[in-house]
């Protein structure tokens, strides 16, 4: 679990601003903030592009989406008002939960959001933060399904290289990124690090010091 063959290091903490709090747990730092925005807005194109023109639902996966749905939104408003053509918006949430310390579980719980019905005949598009396994995007995908919404797009921020992958690949994804446990952005290590604006390996020892 400590080392893999990926070759993708990113960059070193020191040529970042971590907070004070953080900086013994982490490694590196695999995408920095800004470049996180800029690919955010131009997949807030592409989202639009494809699926404007119809009222998009976009469905946050709480907690770990919250930072990416809310740029991803602001994106979206931007085009909305700069734009000839535009799209209403609404938005809705979901909270799953399938990782206990650096694990993925086998089961993946619904522990909150709206009743799903409320997306039948809907465009949906579902805001999530990393597909590792995929299990847990296909067992929304799964549940959403039986409500028959009209349309569904999932937009990932991250995608994991990973032998552990289902094969599932979101319809618009940010970046792909090496099999680290990662933490920023809104990602987190049992609640912690959502409060790190850069996404970032986490070490071995802080592993173990926020463990529950
Ligand atoms: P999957 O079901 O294995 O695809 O896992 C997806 C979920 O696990 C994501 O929604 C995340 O909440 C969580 N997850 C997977 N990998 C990481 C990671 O590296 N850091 C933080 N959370 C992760
Ligand atoms: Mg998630």
């Amino acid at each position: 679990l400590a080392s893999n063959n990926d070759d993708e290091k990113g960059y070193e903490l020191d040529l970042f601003c971590v907070p004070k709090h953080y900086e013994e747990d982490l490694d590196r730092v695999i995408i920095p903030h800004g470049l996180i925005m800029d690919r955010t807005e131009r997949l807030a194109r592409d989202i639009v592009r494809d699926m404007g023109g119809h009222h998009i639902v976009a469905l946050c996966v709480l907690k770990g989406g919250y930072k990416f749905f809310a740029d991803l939104l602001d994106y979206i408003k931007a085009l909305n008002q700069n734009c000839d053509k535009s799209v209403p918006l609404t938005v809705d949430f979901i909270r799953l939960k399938s990782y206990c310390n650096d694990q993925s579980t086998n089961r993946v719980k619904v522990i909150g959001g709206d009743e799903l019905s409320t997306l039948t005949g809907k465009n949906v598009l579902i805001v999530e933060d990393i597909v590792e396994t995929g299990r847990t995007m296909e067992t929304l995908l799964s549940l959403l399904s039986e409500c028959n919404p009209k349309m569904v797009k999932v937009v990932s921020l991250l995608v994991k290289r990973t032998p552990r992958s289902s094969g599932y690949r979101p319809d618009y994804m940010g970046f792909e990124v090496p099999d680290w446990f990662l933490v920023g952005y809104a990602l987190d290590y049992n609640e912690y690090f959502r409060d790190l604006s850069h996404i970032c390996i986490l070490n071995e020892k802080a592993k173990v010091k926020y463990k529950l």
